[in-house]
């Protein structure tokens, strides 16, 4: 705990910390400068292409270029469209343009809509959400479940949590698929839904989408792509002529999509999209109130108010991008995870782990791979761990697609196995904290340790 509280508070010692308004207000000069400050010590890292995933874009021009956009727009909020009707206007056009990618629009399945949301997770929540909602109203469901592979993002078993779906693991098949079989024998009369992956945060690896979706098709359920990662990457990928699988609308069972703006989409953050095949599945997400003290009441998503500058900034990158652009950015994006997955597999002690395009998990049998990541770490680098099995990976981003990054990165990797292979014991410091995580009988106190780290998050 005392190391995380050094990793979050790394400032004590230096800035006075606030646990009380200051008496009079400080000058907006000094607040900035000593903003400035803080942002300068970070900045360097994400900047030269030390951080797995994070920073999507980062370049100097496009940031400026973001922040203006928000200038602009920092006082709309799409709760008022009689006071900001751009807000509606942007966020609409964002969901269309993003449909239109993803196998919907004029050219693609008539009737794909949905809305903005403020990230990845909350387009997840969203759709399952809307899954239960949908089968409680049609089916008289009362106790849903949703099957969802084991490779999912955390953010479907936050959804289960909160809204009480049961969430039904489906396990993987040797290269980090999802078990369609599987996911057959785990669909019962209860099931609101199938859940895909296009690709998996952890292994980047893109499910059966067309097996899943069909599977969920033909018992009339519903099936969620999630594209988070893939969906500003996968459609220019199938352009550039890589091969990749069906994975969007075009796909009959495909009912909803999350493609996340504020990754790869090179938007800032807090932007992301959920898709729909119809209007009339959509309308389970929203939130409607005809008799409130305080007048009508609508909300698509969960937030009241909003900020309409993100949605402004989100299409403001699309624009700037255009397809041209986010062609250009995918090759340059493909090109280097290549070089950096064959730097991987040239490490005889390392293995990548099922067959991915630019999210690269790698694990060993000989070494442990957390002491690898201890390594890297000290070298600079912020790589994602990853358990059962134990491996890290590497979500490769325009950041490190500068000059000289990808060969860093596999010098370093290089050295840092060469290190972990002479240390006496070999093993990380995640070695026995994921070991905990993984048995039943400690993953309680696991659990714990991260509620601790909640309360220190949020302790001045
Ligand atoms: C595949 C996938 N889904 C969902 C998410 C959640 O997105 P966010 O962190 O924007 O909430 C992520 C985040 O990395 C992801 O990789």
């Amino acid at each position: 705990m005392e190391a995380l509280e050094a990793e979050l508070r790394p400032y004590r010692n230096t800035h006075h910390t606030y646990t009380h308004l200051p008496e009079r207000g400080r000058r907006r000069q000094e607040i900035l400068a000593e903003m400035r400050e803080l942002a300068g010590r970070e900045e360097p890292k994400w900047r030269s292409g030390y951080a797995s995933g994070s920073v999507y874009h980062g370049g100097a021009d496009h940031i400026e270029f973001l922040n203006e956009v928000y200038a602009i727009n920092s006082q709309s909020n799409p709760l008022h469209p009689e006071l900001w009707p751009s807000a509606v206007k942007y966020e609409a056009e964002v969901v269309a343009m993003t449909a239109s990618m993803l196998g919907g629009g004029e050219e693609g399945a008539q009737g794909v809509c949905g809305t903005i949301s403020s990230g990845g997770t909350e387009s997840i929540l969203l759709a399952m959400r809307t899954y239960r909602d949908q089968a409680r109203a049609e089916r008289k469901i009362t106790d849903p479940e949703m099957v969802v592979p084991v490779s999912a993002h955390a953010a479907f078993d936050k959804a289960a949590h909160y809204f009480d779906i049961r969430l039904v693991p489906v396990p993987l098949d040797s290269a980090f698929r999802a078990d369609v079989e599987a996911a057959a024998r785990l669909v019962s009369s209860n099931t609101v839904a199938v859940v895909a992956s296009a690709p998996g945060f952890p292994h980047g690896v893109i499910d059966p989408v067309d097996e899943l979706s069909e599977l969920a098709r033909r018992h009339g359920i519903g099936c969620h792509v999630d594209c988070c990662l893939g969906g500003f990457v996968l459609p220019w990928a199938e352009r550039l002529g890589y091969a990749v699988p069906p994975f969007d609308f075009r796909l009959p069972g495909v009912t909803s999509m999350s493609a996340d703006t504020h990754k790869f989409g090179y938007a800032a953050k807090g932007t992301s999209v959920v898709l729909y095949r119809t209007n009339l599945l959509r309308r389970f997400q929203y939130y409607r109130n005809a008799t409130w003290m305080g007048g009508l009441y609508y909300s698509p998503t969960f937030a009241g108010s909003r900020s309409g500058a993100l949605g402004a900034e989100a299409w403001a990158a699309m624009l700037a991008f255009g397809q041209e652009g986010y062609t250009a950015a995918t090759k340059a994006l493909l090109e280097t995870a290549a070089t950096i997955r064959a730097g991987i597999e040239g490490i005889p002690e390392l293995e990548v782990l099922g067959d991915p395009l630019w999210v690269i998990a790698f694990g060993s049998d000989d070494i442990d791979v957390y002491a690898v990541m201890d390594q890297m770490n000290s070298r600079g680098w912020s790589l994602n761990g990853l358990q059962n099995p134990p491996a890290a990976h590497i979500c490769v981003t325009l950041r490190h697609c500068q000059q000289g990054v990808a060969e860093r990165f596999v010098a370093d990797l290089e050295a840092s196995v060469q290190v972990v292979r002479r240390l006496p014991g070999g093993r990380g410091v995640m070695a026995p904290i994921y070991g905990m995580a993984g048995a039943t009988k400690t993953r309680a106190t696991v659990e714990e340790l991260l509620e601790r780290y909640g309360d220190l998050q949020f302790k001045a």
